[in-house]
């Protein structure tokens, strides 16, 4: 029997990344991009969101990107879900997995999801119960968990709360996301610490987007203290629609290039990832991460 990953990466790079593309980029290459995922061996990958096409129309084939991916057996596809329509649109596409989304930050909220915190856990209320009652399993994302684009500093007792609140709501992962990638590494340390004193930090997972190149730094604190599971973007896709400069999460290529160098398995073929993150990065006239290209010109 194969051992189960020590590290679960969840691959959001079809789901974060590609929603901030200036265009939308082509139904077939977004499905494409979720199946060589997969194929090198992603067991975790957000793949679309069911939002308002207004907010975010980049992710607007939401169904089609389900109907024509080839599910792989123990490979999880979860989907961002706002609200309860986003819920039945989901489960109308078959989603098993969803994920609920709200921030440490009233004015990020306001401009991401045009509610507050505390309406927005109204609103994942019945989401999350139709969710349990239908076996589908929920994660909570608190954004700007370490600064906001509006407020600036975000206080560590915000993220605490709000994380408990969706953990006591029902999610069964929360993750911290560095929406604007601004957070560093004793930071980083100081809210895990804080956060793992009411939820175990086995349901903890760490968001980093890389803004100013602190995101492998931060993960390797978080991973010092037990934190086990990374959100990271294949190629370093992405951005934040509702965050301005802000660039893509740290790159999947970076973090498992880091990992199998630490000894810490993932259960990712990080030749098919890298050749994966060179094909996407071409296809949307970007630059590739550092170690997916240092991988392909040094392995040969
Ligand atoms: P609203 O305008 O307050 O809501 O938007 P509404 O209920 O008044 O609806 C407005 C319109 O959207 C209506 O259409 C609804 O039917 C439609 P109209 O009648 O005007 O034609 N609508 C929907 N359509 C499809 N699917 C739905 C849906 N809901 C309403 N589910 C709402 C509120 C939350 C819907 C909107 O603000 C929204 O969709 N926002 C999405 C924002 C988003 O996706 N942001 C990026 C993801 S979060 C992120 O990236 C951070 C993260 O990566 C972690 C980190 O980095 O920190 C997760
Ligand atoms: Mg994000």
């Amino acid at each position: 029997m194969t051992q189960a990953p020590e590290i679960k990466i969840v691959e959001v790079g079809p789901r974060d990344g590609l929603q901030s593309e200036p265009y939308t980029v082509p139904t077939s290459i977004k499905v494409e991009l979720i199946d060589r995922l997969a194929d090198a061996g992603l067991s975790v990958i957000e793949t679309t969101s069911f939002v308002s096409d207004q907010a975010i129309p980049q992710l607007s084939d939401a169904e089609l990107v389900y109907a024509r991916l080839q599910q792989q057996p123990g490979v999880r596809y979860p989907a961002l879900v706002p609200n309860e329509r986003g819920y039945e649109r989901a489960r109308a596409a078959g989603i098993t997995d969803i994920a609920v989304f709200t921030a440490a930050s009233e004015a990020f909220n306001q401009h991401n999801i045009n509610c507050s915190i505390e309406q927005s856990m109204a609103r994942f209320a019945p989401v999350i119960e139709r969710a349990q009652s239908d076996g589908v399993s929920v994660r909570g994302y608190v954004s700007t968990v370490m600064g906001c684009p509006y407020q600036g500093d975000v206080p560590i007792s915000d993220v605490v709360r709000i994380s408990e609140a969706l953990y006591a709501a029902g999610c069964y992962e929360i993750s911290l996301g560095d929406t604007i990638g601004v957070g560093n590494a004793r930071q980083a340390q100081d809210l895990i610490r804080s956060v793992a004193q009411s939820i175990p930090i086995e349901q903890l997972a760490v968001h980093f987007h890389d803004t100013y190149g602190q995101a492998l730094a931060n993960i390797f604190a978080c991973l010092e203290l037990g934190v086990k599971t990374i959100d990271s973007s294949v190629a370093g896709l992405g951005g934040c629609p509702y965050a301005r400069g802000a660039t893509g999460n740290v790159a999947t290529e970076d973090v498992v290039y880091m990992l199998d160098g630490m000894g810490l398995t993932t259960g990712i073929d990080l030749w098919a990832l890298a050749q994966t993150g060179r094909w996407i990065a071409a296809e949307l006239g970007r630059p590739h991460s550092r170690a997916g290209q240092a991988v392909l010109k040094t392995r040969q």
